[in-house]
């Protein structure tokens, strides 16, 4: 009761301000405090990695990584904060991030603003080791060499993580999402991967692509990522179509996440399931805001889940529900773990 009513009192402040908040609140206490949830259907390896449960939290609301310790005593699986550049930039003008309540929905312009790779280092040092931790790297607008970009965050703080994100496909920083493009992204993804080689423990690597692909797009780069040895992909970012939209700020500028995200990224995913075969991991992530949507990202192929505007809309205490009614839905189906559900649902998404 007590989040409800706070969640109703930040939405009548601005959106930006009420994200901040948001995490004063977390670093407060005043947030779940369950520690990662857990049952044996649940637990889950991925790319090495052990997780408590398949359900993360998607980049962009730590961007700053300050809130890492709070964030993983909320019961979620897996945290991934940033984007990170490699120098601080203060993103767009505000306001740059609108809530479309009707649509559960948000629009975002933020452009990477972050204080840039030392500051987080800093941080990242400090961090507890409870579940496993992701890293989005970004570009700096201003960059001469944005590909160069990933390699030198990825050189700075890959040492205290467990996973980094290639954040191609954020459509707040002009011609970003054109690295997405094969030839651009093997030049790209060598950096990184020569980055990731020398340090002294080598992290999974996921790149993480956009909605607005087409299936050649989208085909050509799981082509890659399974010839250069990628971890996994991530699908997907924030769209910028604005089908179907029915909120006030439905014409802002930006990148559009929450529920008119779920089957555009979902049917990606699965696209991205059957090129890949399981032969690489897959984080579905895009509207996810219940127990039935996280179970569908499951079965269209995903290993792992993640999700923020669900979070803006259903407060943190929706991670246990959604949980909760995972682990019910796969012992429904007659799953012992989690592995046996993965991909048992792609035909229907493609
Ligand atoms: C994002 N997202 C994002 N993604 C990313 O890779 N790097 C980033 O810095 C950000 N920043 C960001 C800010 C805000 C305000 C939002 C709403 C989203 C995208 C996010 O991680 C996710 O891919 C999409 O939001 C889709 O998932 P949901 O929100 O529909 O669960």
């Amino acid at each position: 009761m007590f989040e409800k009513a706070a969640l109703a009192a930040l939405r009548l402040i601005s959106p930006e301000r009420a994200h901040g908040l948001a995490l004063t609140a977390l670093n407060m206490g005043l947030a779940p405090k369950t520690g990662p949830i857990t049952t044996a259907r649940l637990a889950t390896t991925v790319a090495g990695m052990n997780f408590p449960n398949p359900l993360g939290l998607a980049a962009g609301f730590d961007k700053n990584a300050t809130a890492i310790a709070p964030l993983m005593e909320t019961g979620l699986g897996f945290i991934e904060v940033g984007a990170i550049t490699p120098q601080a930039q203060p993103g767009n003008p505000q306001p740059r991030v609108f809530r479309l309540p009707r649509d559960r929905a948000v629009i975002n312009r933020f452009g990477f603003n972050n204080e840039g790779m030392e500051a987080a280092s800093k941080r990242l040092a400090d961090r507890p080791h409870r579940i496993p931790l992701g890293l989005n790297l970004g570009a700096n607008k201003t960059s001469t060499d944005r590909a160069a970009d990933y390699a030198l965050v990825l050189a700075r703080c890959g040492g205290l993580i467990d996973f980094a994100t290639i954040n191609i496909s954020s459509p707040n920083t002009e011609n970003l999402r054109d690295l997405q493009a094969a030839d651009q992204l093997e030049r790209l993804l060598q950096g990184v991967m020569d980055a990731n080689f020398d340090l002294a423990r080598p992290v999974p690597l996921f790149v993480k692509i956009a909605p607005d692909l087409t299936n050649d797009e989208i085909d050509a780069i799981a082509e890659l990522a399974l010839r250069m040895q990628l971890a996994g992909i991530i699908a997907t970012n924030t769209t910028i179509s604005r089908e179907g939209l029915r909120g006030r700020h439905r014409r802002e500028t930006g990148g559009l996440s929450g529920q008119p995200l779920f089957e555009r990224s979902t049917q990606v995913l699965a696209r991205l399931s059957q090129q890949t075969g399981g032969k690489i991991a897959l984080i579905g992530v895009g509207g996810v805001a219940n127990a039935d949507q996280a179970y569908a990202k499951i079965k269209a192929g995903a290993h792992l889940v993640q999700l923020y505007t669900g979070l803006v809309y259903g407060g943190m205490g929706l991670v246990a529900d959604i949980l909760q009614g995972l682990d019910a839905a796969l012992a429904q189906d007659g799953h012992a773990s989690l592995q046996s559900a993965i991909g048992t649902g792609v035909d229907a998404w493609l």
